[in-house]
């Protein structure tokens, strides 16, 4: 079932990534989905900081393509495969022991899907008009 959502503004995104990450558990996949500036890492440093990390900087994975908690209640790999030019090359990052004991929050997660399981939890927000603070947004995967 697919749910859409209207955020008018970062806080109600926020909210909603506060009131997810209560419902995440080990084993789930977050894809997250949508252009440049549209919220993904948004939702992903807010799902981590609900989780509990001690850490004050929550980094952009774009260069390191993945950025590891296990300071939080379930450890949290938070990915960017934008960068990533042969789907192999997640195995690299650890993504084995994430799908088994923690949570993978994924940004650009297309070029893995093939490796990823079926019942992943996708975020996907539209093409937003610029200057603009309102996100359209669908969710598949949980019941919200
Ligand atoms: N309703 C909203 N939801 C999420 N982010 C918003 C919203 N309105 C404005 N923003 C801004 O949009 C940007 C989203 O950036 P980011 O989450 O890094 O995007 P992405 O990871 O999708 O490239 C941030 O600068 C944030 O402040
Ligand atoms: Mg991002």
């Amino acid at each position: 079932m697919t749910q859409h959502f209207t955020f008018k503004t970062e806080s109600e995104t926020v909210e909603f990534a506060q009131s997810l990450a209560k419902k995440l558990k080990a084993g789930d996949v977050v894809r997250l989905l949508g252009p440049l500036g549209s919220g993904k890492s948004v939702i992903a440093r807010t799902i981590i900081l609900t989780l509990g990390t001690k850490e004050k900087h929550i980094p952009s994975p774009t260069y390191t393509l993945v950025q590891a908690y296990d300071d939080t209640t379930t450890p949290i790999a938070h990915m960017d495969l934008y960068r990533l030019e042969d789907s192999e090359e997640i195995f690299d990052l650890d993504i084995e022991y994430y799908l088994e004991n923690g949570i993978l929050l994924i940004e650009w997660p297309q070029i893995a899907d093939i490796h990823l399981p079926k019942n992943c939890i996708t975020i996907e927000f539209a093409p937003s008009q610029e200057n603009s603070d309102i996100r359209e947004m669908t969710l598949n995967g949980i019941e919200f």
